[in-house]
């Protein structure tokens, strides 16, 4: 009825800017949060700097046709990232259909702006943001400044945004004449601590969808705190560790995976940095008093669960252990407690070179900034130094917490309600610092469950790297042993036939979705179905320092009687030269094409950079053996991919 449709946001961009009195829309596609949270900030930023009233927008929140409605006085920017094989992401898809099935758009009013994130180590770099563009010219749409693009494969990703939105603003100022003042901070939160709240309200490490859009919810499950059945670590060497853990979806009815899906898992912040954070804000006493948290502008949203506590923040919603930018330190600067914390500050952001330089020799998450800043400025102690931090400041500039992906390395067909995960833990020492370690968030977080599950109760493991973390207790609903995680769908599957013939590419834990090929194959061959043939191609270091799952792949390849063949390279064995997997796959080149011409489907699944070499040598192997040239090679490659033959699962 009628209060329902009064509650519900309008789904017409043009009217939500003329209701919040906006006149600059940021619409952003973004999969793992970076194009969001950088529309977020240039929203704030325009309306400080130039006082625009600016939307940051999720594109799937509006209805595409509603674009052309925007009027000639106001503009529009897209931020959108490209992932994997040139794809938009989730939130992107309709308006991704809509551009490509209309022909007959009118974008003539509209006046834009656009900056694309992309990595050049994959094939289609930055592809979506150019066909956006591309679509939005030919609508008749006008641009105001030429298409900005971020590479995030040397990590520019901050770089690039800052240079882009430096020349932005030179638009701003020069072309379109808009006045610039000085900054001075509006939160857009309303934070306040309130003792009447229940505490049994704060929500305590249950974690928020990152998306509300039908799309993105139809490939993914809800969130659950999943036992794990079992975990053991697949290696343990001097500098690394690998874990292979088993959860338990038996009694959770909306939970299912294929073989092939990612597991999407939840980290918690380790207790060192939490407890440094709550010190140096001086809310180590307040860190349980129920915070209920509001927006003051209606175009911003509260992306945290409310009430909550600042521990449970910090703990488990904000990303409190990244590295802090450039940006964000010159914009803390203004908080400052003493002038010389603010000259440290504003001589740390403003140089471009010495921050890089910084941060090869110092591990720069928030927490560390604002002790530095105080250490270094003389100031004693830096407990409480920073209280004048506002909390809707923090807020608004950390990235809420974003689920890393597993490659599921169970088959569903074999364990169809006990998903597995194969997680290599990520320690590393700063490039000039070796002293100094980073711990990857999540693996470490792992390891540690891992580990309280193992320990006997009286003589708990130690964590390698001494991390400890709220695993249990009274005041979490993170039960010990259980793990916050969902399934997402992926397109990396195996083909219908089990006749098909295949062949992956591993290395390192790549190896996690062909555990579950491979034994998916057992099983049809033990049920007497016919199987096709399988080559394996699998790199690490060492044949004894980290061929994960060794015996049950020699195992396989025995029961399939000859049909999976394993070909190994070992990048790390003394005296000899490095090979890699794509090494491997040129030398392996003729059987290789004659597999693919059989019909074989191709997979890799590992770094995004060997992925590439692999597709090289393949297109190699092609030219030589059925005498193609550079585009006929290209063309055959692409109508693969196209046909769903060769299929990739990558990361950065
Ligand atoms: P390296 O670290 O000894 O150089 C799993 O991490 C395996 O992948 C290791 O043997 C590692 O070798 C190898 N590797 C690293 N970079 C690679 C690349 N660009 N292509 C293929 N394999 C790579």
């Amino acid at each position: 009825g009628a209060a329902r449709n009064a509650n519900k946001e309008t789904r017409n961009i043009a009217q939500k800017m003329e209701e919040a009195n906006k006149n600059l829309v940021i619409f952003w596609g973004s999969q793992s949060g970076t194009a969001e949270g950088f529309a977020n900030r240039l929203a704030r930023e325009c309306h400080l700097r130039f006082g625009l009233e600016a939307l940051a927008a999720d594109l799937s929140d509006y209805d595409p046709e509603t674009i052309t409605l925007i009027p000639q006085t106001k503009f529009a920017i897209f931020i959108m990232s490209t992932f994997g094989e040139g794809d938009p992401s989730d939130n992107t898809a309709g308006f991704w259909d809509y551009i490509h099935k209309h022909g007959d758009i009118s974008l003539s009013n509209l006046r834009y702006m656009a900056f694309g994130l992309g990595n050049s180590n994959y094939k289609y770099y930055n592809k979506v943001i150019d066909v956006v563009a591309e679509a939005l010219e030919k609508f008749g749409a006008k641009s105001l400044m030429p298409v900005g693009k971020a590479d995030d494969a040397e990590g520019g990703t901050e770089e690039d945004f800052m240079a882009w939105r430096d020349d932005l603003f030179a638009v701003f100022r020069k072309d379109l004449q808009f006045e610039e003042r000085e900054i001075k901070y509006e939160p857009t939160l309303c934070v306040v601590e309130d003792e009447s709240l229940e505490p049994i309200d704060l929500h305590h490490g249950e974690p928020v969808h990152p998306r509300d859009n039908a799309k993105a919810a139809a490939a993914c499950s809800p969130i659950k705190a999943l036992p794990i059945k079992n975990s053991y670590e697949l290696f343990t060497s001097k500098d690394r560790n690998c874990i292979h853990m088993d959860l338990d979806i038996s009694h959770e009815s909306e939970i299912h995976y294929k073989t092939g899906d990612h597991l999407a898992v939840w980290p918690t912040n380790p207790d060192v940095e939490v407890e440094r954070l709550l010190a140096v804000l001086g809310l180590s006493t307040r860190r349980s008093v129920p915070l209920s948290i509001k927006s003051l502008d209606a175009a911003v949203k509260v992306r945290v669960p409310t009430p909550t506590s600042a521990e449970a923040l910090f703990r488990y919603y904000l990303e409190i252990c990244a590295p802090v930018s450039r940006d964000t330190i010159l914009s803390i600067a203004q908080f400052a407690p003493s002038p010389a914390a603010k000259l440290f500050l504003t001589t740390l952001g403003k140089d471009k070179t010495a921050y890089a330089d910084f941060l090869t020799r110092t591990h720069l998450n928030l927490g560390r900034l604002l002790e530095l800043a105080i250490s270094t400025s003389g100031d004693s102690s830096a407990a409480g130094a920073w209280s004048g931090l506002p909390l809707s400041y923090l807020l608004e500039t950390l990235t809420p917490t974003q689920p890393r992906y597993y490659s599921i390395s169970s088959s569903s067909v074999v364990s169809p309600r006990a998903p597995s995960i194969t997680a290599l833990v990520s320690t590393s020492p700063l490039p000039n610092a070796p002293g100094e370690l980073v711990h990857g968030l999540t693996t470490n977080y792992l390891l540690a469950l891992s580990q309280s599950l193992s320990a006997a109760p009286d003589a708990p493991a130690p964590h390698p790297h001494g991390l400890t973390y709220a695993l249990g207790g009274p005041a979490s609903s993170l039960e010990g042993g259980k793990l916050h995680a969902h399934v997402r769908k992926s397109k990396f599957k195996l083909p219908a036939l089990g006749s098909c013939p295949l062949v992956m590419v591993a290395a390192g834990t790549g190896l996690a979705p062909f555990r579950a090929f491979v034994a998916e194959r057992v099983r049809l061959q033990q049920m007497g179905r016919p199987v096709g043939e399988m080559v394996l191609f699998f790199g690490c270091r060492h044949s004894d320092e980290d061929y994960i799952y060794r015996e049950e792949i020699e195992e396989a390849a025995r029961a399939l009687d000859g049909k999976l063949k394993v070909v190994t390279a070992f990048s790390r064995v003394s005296g000899e030269k490095k090979v890699y997997v794509q090494d491997r796959v040129a030398e392996c080149g003729d059987e290789v094409t004659r597999l693919i011409g059989e019909g074989a489907n191709f997979y890799v699944c590992g770094r995004a950079s060997m992925a590439r070499e692999v597709g090289f040598k393949v297109q190699d192997a092609v030219k030589r053996t059925k005498g193609m040239g550079e585009t006929e090679v290209r063309e055959w490659s692409e109508a693969l991919k196209r046909r769903g033959k060769w299929q990739e699962d990558v990361w950065g």
